[in-house]
């Protein structure tokens, strides 16, 4: 069967984009932000994205591009031997990483549908602030909303990627942004945006622990898309002659500018109403209610904001979902409906224990505390894969782009398309050597070694 390609060039880059701006931007930057105590955290994260990100990024594309295979093939094709082992830990990442990730759009649907009922604007402040607890210790909302996120990422993805999610992207991307604006101009306007801005940009070192550090690196991954073979499985859609090095770079900068964007929109809200900076995945999901309801219009951009992080989060897991279905379709041969109805049906599954981790319906947070050593299943299932897995991978794909596939072929297809050939050997020597050295520092750093 011919392999499926992107309609153009234009309509990969902003796939590929559609999969980099997700929850990670809206809902997990600020509150690691928060958690993290600020400016220090976010100078941490800017550098792991401007060295170690970009870098991988190219890397990633390019050997889907070069082999046409999703990851496991891809190694396999390109290089042989151990390195096929990068390619299964994507996949394996694949399916930890999406069934936590589909339980948090499932509380982004929630929220859409509060805010289609009108139960967003009346409230008023104190009454916006407990309806986060209430969703969280519910588990048969959770489930509910996982399961209906769950059913609409296999949709998308058995129905290909192609066109639809393309023209989509093209919409409600830009949407997105414009509304993010808008809130960031609500933001200057509060008493508290001052506080704001110094939170996120003023460097305060001693917030600084071992393991912000480590978040800081695993944060640029997941926000990336990194180290798990989802961009290199965009990338092998990709045809010969389009332009790896301009696509890492813009699809880089957007999603970093939408992470800051709105951290800056938040935060000033959070000080102005006297909230706690650091209390975890409930920010945005108490915060931006918070502002909603006392805007004039709030329930239009209420339902606008929720729907649209809903779009922004499911354009990401149909990259996750695609590593997994793309997986069966090459090695397995299976029908791309066969691999994705599967695929995401036990994600689905796998992601139960995550939606009722804020209840106790299931096994009680006895459990979940005994399991995850302090963090609850949820947690535990994000700080494994992003903090460890992924750096991981991007380790490995660095590795093996810069050591061990052929210059040649390397050479060629990063000069293909191109008229950034200039950084080829800057790109090369970070690849070589500050990503393997970095992430490996961070590692020791993070196990209390160094
Ligand atoms: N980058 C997405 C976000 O920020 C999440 C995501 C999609 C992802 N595909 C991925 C994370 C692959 C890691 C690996 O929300």
């Amino acid at each position: 069967m011919e392999r499926a390609h992107w309609h153009s060039r234009m309509g990969f880059v902003l796939a590929a984009a559609g999969s980099a701006v997700g929850l990670g931007n809206i809902w997990k930057f600020p509150y690691i932000t928060g958690v993290n105590g600020g400016g220090a955290f976010v100078l941490v994260y800017l550098v792991c994205i401007a060295l170690v990100g970009l870098p991988v990024m190219a890397a990633e594309i390019l050997l889907g591009r070069a082999s046409q295979k999703s990851p496991v093939g891809a190694f396999r094709v390109l290089g042989g031997g151990p390195w096929v082992l990068v390619g299964w830990l994507g996949v394996v990442c694949g399916f930890v990483i999406l069934s936590y990730y589909s339980v948090v759009a499932g509380w982004a649907l929630h929220y859409t549908w509060l805010a289609v009922t009108g139960q967003i604007a009346g409230l008023g402040p104190q009454g916006v602030e407990p309806l986060f607890n209430q969703l969280y210790q519910s588990g048969s909302l959770n489930l509910f909303w996982h399961a209906v996120f769950m059913i609409m990422t296999i949709a998308v993805v058995m129905g290909g990627v192609g066109k639809g999610i393309e023209r989509w992207s093209r919409i409600l991307m830009p949407t997105l942004f414009g509304l993010m604006v808008i809130l960031l101009a609500n933001s200057f306007t509060m008493d508290g945006f001052a506080e704001g801005l110094d939170f996120i940009f003023g460097f305060h070192t001693e917030n600084l622990t071992r393991d912000g550090v480590l978040e800081a690196l695993g944060h640029a991954f997941f926000t990336l898309s990194l180290g798990m073979g989802a961009m290199l499985t965009y990338g092998s859609y990709l045809h010969e002659n389009d332009d790896i090095v301009s696509a890492s770079v813009i699809i880089s900068v957007l999603d970093t500018v939408l992470a800051l964007t709105a951290s800056l929109a938040l935060f000033p809200i959070i000080f102005t109403f006297g909230l706690e900076p650091g209390t975890g995945p409930g920010l945005v999901f108490v915060s931006v209610p918070i502002a909603l309801s006392q805007m004039t219009g709030g329930t239009f951009f209420a339902v606008v904001f929720f729907f649209l992080l809903v779009f922004a989060a499911l354009t990401s897991a149909v990259s996750l979902l695609e590593v997994v279905t793309s997986y069966l379709i090459d090695e397995k041969l299976w029908s791309r409906s066969r691999a994705a109805l599967v695929a995401g049906g036990v994600i689905l599954v796998v992601g139960i224990p995550s939606a009722l981790s804020g209840g106790t319906d299931l096994f009680g947070s006895s459990f979940a505390e005994t399991v995850g050593r302090g963090r609850n299943w949820f947690d535990t299932f994000d700080y494994l894969a992003t903090n460890w897995m992924l750096p991981f991978g991007g380790l490995g794909i660095a590795l093996f782009t810069a050591w061990r596939l052929d210059d040649a072929i390397r050479h060629r297809a990063f000069l293909e398309g191109t008229n950034l050939a200039v950084f080829y050997k800057g790109w090369l020597l970070l690849l070589k050597f500050v990503v393997p050295v970095g992430i490996a520092l961070v590692f020791l750093h993070a196990i209390g070694i160094l």
